[in-house]
């Protein structure tokens, strides 16, 4: 069973209409969809805006599906020049950029008393996605890069820039280093696939508003080819 969390329900719920579905469970206010997708077994889950939702939705996902493997789909905010609102990051890593606990000594992003400040995707998983990508969505660039997740939608260009000279990530969002760090606890592979709908700086809110629907159209693509190859 692949576990697939989007946060809200435009980025999940083309996909529930396109699976068969065998139940709906609610658990923690959540509606887990369980059937199959393109004749794979999948749970899949609007889990909510945060890191909060997103984690404790992953356990459910551990605890109550043993899924084998968690993807976390949606949209996020471009932190690079050369990635464009329409393209896909697809996560080598994610850490969570609020994280903070440098008055005790820890670096940004470390989670104290872990020893960690990233959580790895899985590579067979990466590598798998990559190539769909490119057969399914041509016309658009797929990046690998580290995902940086917080609990603030970024909508300023100093508080980019910031992000971008302390974790060099590629893109931002609120979601995927939650659900990272549970599929880790967890020992379940993961990875995060996010559509870029605006620049997380002063255009982000207008651009998210018109471009995020069209840019998860390529995550669904995308998700519709590579369930069953999983
Ligand atoms: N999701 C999409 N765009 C985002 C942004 N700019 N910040 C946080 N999450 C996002």
């Amino acid at each position: 069973m692949i576990g697939i969390i989007g946060a809200m329900d435009q980025e999940v719920h083309i996909l529930k209409a396109e699976m068969d579905v065998e139940k709906i469970e609610r658990k923690a206010s959540m509606e887990f969809f369980v059937g199959k997708l393109q004749g794979r077994d999948v749970v899949i889950v609007k889990c909510g805006v945060g890191k909060v939702n997103a984690a404790v939705c992953t356990q459910i996902m551990a605890d109550c599906y043993q899924v084998e493997a968690v993807i976390n789909t949606g949209v996020a905010g471009s932190l690079r020049a050369e990635i464009n609102i329409g393209d896909i990051v697809v996560s080598t890593d994610a850490l969570q950029h609020d994280m903070d606990a440098r008055g005790f000594g820890y670096e940004p992003g470390e989670i104290p008393l872990m020893g960690k400040k990233t959580f790895e995707a899985d590579k067979r998983l990466r590598r798998l996605i990559v190539e769909t990508c490119r057969k399914v969505n041509p016309e658009i660039g797929v990046f690998e890069g580290r995902v940086v997740s917080g609990d603030q939608f970024i909508s300023d260009g100093a508080v980019k820039e910031r992000l971008v000279s302390m974790f060099d990530p590629y893109c931002t969002e609120m979601e995927g280093a939650a659900i990272a760090q549970a599929a880790w606890l967890n020992h379940i592979p993961f990875v995060i696939i996010r559509a870029i709908s605006d620049k997380a700086d002063g255009s982000a809110q207008m651009d998210y508003a018109e471009f995020e629907a069209k840019a998860i159209q390529h995550t669904v693509r995308l998700l519709e080819a590579v369930v069953p190859a999983l």
